[in-house]
């Protein structure tokens, strides 16, 4: 094993250093000594946005079928919600009973899942997804990683065993993209109940999921749903090769809400978004397609007041959460439609850096300032949460959001309005239990960029980057990287020893590209180390890192 020390060289008017290739005793190839250049040219690959859309869980529970999805999904258009870019339009538990036919195929309710178009056969649930499709959205499918779902324990009776997929994880998920399904939730109610390790289940099911897709030519997006429980940002990212997911973070906000059936009274209530929202802040592992899920949205459902959905809004939304709304889209209020199609909050959880938001200042009593990088250089969504009982004065301070003391413009997004230009901070007040959103629009801080020459990454390599500083303890990472397959290529990161994290690489043709990580580099000074190594194969050629 060799390695060799990085050392400072003045380039360029900035600081950058050579990077400390270590090879380790599997490499093939010789490293070439790291020569400092500058990439910050590169285009920014943008990477795919959390997924919006609509689930029938939290107004339907197990109650949903054919008509309500037609209800919701001619609702989608109707209410502008298309337009505004939700797409998925997900059926969740209830769907199936438990029963296989002698070959292990589902076997449908007929009544429940009808013919919907000539020539169409009921308890076919293809039907329901071209419906969906004939109104231009996408159709989401649920299941449970064991042999048992949630439907053991229903929220609404009666008891339905055997609602998983275990034992039949290829068929059903190849039955689902067949159906023409693009998306798919897979629950862990049964998993749990057997004691079954999430991490190898989850793989497992990505590996189904990629079959499928080979076999159809049918994307099927992968959302996975173990609450939280087994620290699933630590594995989740790339579980067993999938190109981007989504990994539920907490348990649900509230337990259905259906009109007219036990349980109607329920409310959801403020502390518990702000619950799911906190326990959905991982930012080590959200990047380049892959986000913590912090539970389908409760905006709209009652129990919320107004101002609550629309910090409700501002939290998904600052913290690129998917975008699933839980509500019965049919009677949505006018100021609940407004807050869910608010495209300038809509815009913050889909930039293409796909960064989550982190909180760069608070104070004890519950005063927080979060920022979230926006792919133009320079902008931030920053977040003002009042958690406290009063009213008060809150700042954000450009040095906070890691740009330079110069002015920049504010403008608040739900008042659709500009506030004007500051030299180095924003204040405002905030009342109780409120927040206050805006877009600063100011001057990136300076990168320390850091150049590699090792060439394409094997199975075997390592590239580690030691004495490295940073201003932010979650410091920004831009890579710099070639790929010039048609499809991602996949590293892996140790920051400081902490546990690796998977980052995707999309393809950037032959000339560089760049995406955003954001990396725990908690060490003091320049004592930060950051071990890349690939995933499979081929992994891509990682040119230069810069670091905020
Ligand atoms: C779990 C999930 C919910 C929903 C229900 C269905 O509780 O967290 O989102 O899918 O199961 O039973």
């Amino acid at each position: 094993m060799w390695r060799l020390r990085s050392k400072v060289v003045a380039f360029g008017g900035t600081r950058s250093q050579l990077v400390g290739l270590r090879a380790t005793a599997a490499m093939m190839a010789v490293c070439v000594a790291a020569v400092a250049h500058a990439q910050s040219g590169a285009k920014l690959i943008p990477v795919p946005p959390p997924p919006m859309g609509w689930s029938s869980w939290n107004s339907f529970s197990n109650t949903v079928d054919a008509q309500i999805i037609e209800d919701q999904a001619r609702a989608m258009n109707s209410t502008g919600m298309a337009k505004a870019g939700y797409q998925y339009v997900n059926i969740d538990e209830g769907w199936w009973l438990g029963e296989r036919d002698a070959d292990g195929h589902f076997v449908i309710d007929a009544k429940a899942w009808p013919a919907l178009a000539g020539g169409e056969t009921a308890g076919d649930m293809a039907n329901i997804a071209r419906f969906i499709h004939g109104l231009g959205l996408k159709a989401g499918i649920y299941t449970d990683a064991g042999k048992d779902g949630c439907s053991m324990y229903p929220d609404l009776g009666p008891v339905h065993e055997h609602v998983g997929s275990e034992g039949h994880y290829e068929q059903d998920f190849l039955q689902f993209a067949k159906w023409g399904f693009d998306y798919v939730k897979v629950d862990w109610c049964g998993g749990d109940k057997e004691k079954l390790d999430p991490a190898v289940q989850y793989a497992e099911i990505a590996r189904a999921i990629a079959k499928a897709e080979a076999a159809t030519g049918h994307r099927l997006y992968f959302s996975l749903c173990e609450w939280g429980n087994n620290s699933p940002w630590t594995w989740a990212p790339n579980v067993g090769g999938a190109p981007a997911d989504v990994w539920r973070t907490s348990g649900d906000i509230v337990a259905p809400i259906v009109p007219h059936r036990e349980h109607s009274g329920r409310l959801a209530s403020f502390p518990g978004v702000l619950a799911n929202f906190d326990q959905g802040i991982h930012p080590e592992a959200e990047h380049t397609g892959f986000y913590n899920d912090p539970d389908m949205m409760v905006v709209g459902m009652p129990g919320l007041t107004d101002a609550q959905n629309r910090v409700h809004m501002s939290l998904w939304a600052i913290s690129a959460a998917p975008l699933l709304v839980g509500a019965d889209l049919t009677t949505l209020s006018e100021a609940t439609r407004a807050t869910l199609t608010n495209a300038e909050v809509l815009a913050v959880d889909q930039d293409a850096l796909g960064l989550q938001g982190v909180k760069v200042a608070s104070s004890g009593n519950g005063l927080e300032v979060w920022s979230k990088a926006l792919a133009t250089p320079g902008e931030r969504a920053v977040l003002l949460l009042n958690r406290s009982g009063d009213a008060a004065q809150m700042t954000a301070n450009w040095n906070d959001l890691g740009l330079e003391g110069s002015p920049a413009t504010v403008r608040d997004l739900w008042a659709h309005k500009d506030l004007g230009s500051f030299n180095s901070s924003y204040s405002s007040t905030v009342a109780s239990n409120d927040a206050v959103m805006v877009v600063v629009r100011g001057h990136e801080g300076k990168l320390t960029e850091y150049a590699a020459s090792g060439g394409e990454m094997s199975k075997g390599h390592e590239i580690s980057v030691a004495h490295v500083s940073s201003r932010a303890a979650m410091a920004r990472v831009r890579i710099t990287y070639t790929n010039p397959d048609s499809a991602p290529r996949y590293a892996e990161l140790r920051a400081n020893g902490h546990i690796a994290m998977r980052i995707a690489f999309p393809p950037t043709g032959n000339a560089p590209g760049a995406v955003w990580i954001q990396a725990p580099l908690d060490r003091a000074g320049d004592g930060n180390v950051l071990d890349f190594s690939a995933v499979g194969d081929a992994g891509p050629t990682i040119e230069s890192i810069a670091i905020e």
